[in-house]
């Protein structure tokens, strides 16, 4: 039974730090994140969604929209009952998807991450390739896919020196389902071109690139890096396209001196 007298409750709550919403890429999960949920939740609230058809998520049947992932990232901000903006860190097709996010929803957006990803749209022929990659999947299943991707995710020196990593990222690949590949690829496929957003972006940008990107040429990242207002861009030397798992130092450290200026930048406010 309570006794009923008066006291002070001390608490502590990561959940007063700035939220940080982490997107993960095709076809991957929120397991991607690992290294960022371990050292980032001592200067954000880390929430790292596994999207619809991916990972842990149930799949619904294609085809998928980047509003309708955007709409799912969202809606889990305010099942969290999360009011404060957050930064968004979206990872390739995460970043198409952070694109989105902030076109439709400015509100919910205090920073951005851009990494591996571009502002683009698919090219004919690009879009061409996402339709034969769907009928493979949908007569083969997933394994084509990862074998194709694969060899395209890493720096020279993971594949090297890191073959844990790629045994990782090729496992949580292989968990994809067949409707989420296929959805995704449609939602990629007909997804907007960010160009025109580029200048208008009026929150602090932070955009980190590997060196070593096959999937996404460095160019794409420079070319966001000159266009949008705000922006900084770090290179990662021995990375590719994941670089926040290749160089997960280096890519936390980035992610926390840009939180931190964020944060600063709010209580002057
Ligand atoms: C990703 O890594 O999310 C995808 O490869 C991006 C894409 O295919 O455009």
């Amino acid at each position: 039974m309570n006794d009923e007298v008066d006291f002070t409750l001390a608490f502590q709550d990561t959940c007063d730090q700035i939220p940080l919403l982490l997107i993960h890429g095709f076809p991957l999960s929120g397991a991607m994140w690992e290294l960022q949920l371990e050292d980032l939740d001592d200067v954000a609230r880390v929430i790292a969604p596994d999207l619809r058809g991916h990972g842990r998520s149930d799949a619904t049947p294609p085809p998928y929209s980047m509003q309708q992932l955007a709409e799912d990232c969202t809606g889990l901000l305010d099942f969290l009952g999360i009011t404060r903006p957050a930064v968004v860190c979206g990872l390739s097709m995460g970043g198409y998807i952070a694109f989105e996010l902030y076109r439709r929803f400015p509100d919910y957006v205090a920073g951005l991450i851009l990494t591996a990803t571009r502002a683009t749209a698919d090219s004919a022929e690009g879009k061409a390739n996402r339709d034969r990659m769907a009928e493979t999947i949908r007569q083969q299943g997933i394994q084509p896919l990862v074998d194709a991707m694969l060899p395209k995710l890493f720096a020279p020196q993971t594949y090297e020196n890191d073959p844990e990593l790629v045994e990782f990222v090729r496992e949580m690949m292989s968990h994809t389902s067949v409707d989420g590949a296929i959805g995704a690829l449609a939602a990629m496929r007909d997804r907007s071109d960010s160009t025109p957003t580029l200048a208008q972006i009026d929150v602090p940008t932070l955009i980190i690139h590997g060196r070593h990107d096959q999937i996404v040429p460095l160019a794409e990242a420079e070319a966001m890096r000159d266009a949008i207002p705000n922006a900084r861009l770090v290179v990662l030397e021995n990375a590719g396209h994941l670089p926040n798992l290749e160089q997960p130092d280096e890519f936390n450290d980035a992610v926390i001196d840009f939180l931190e200026s964020i944060a600063a930048e709010e209580e002057e406010d």
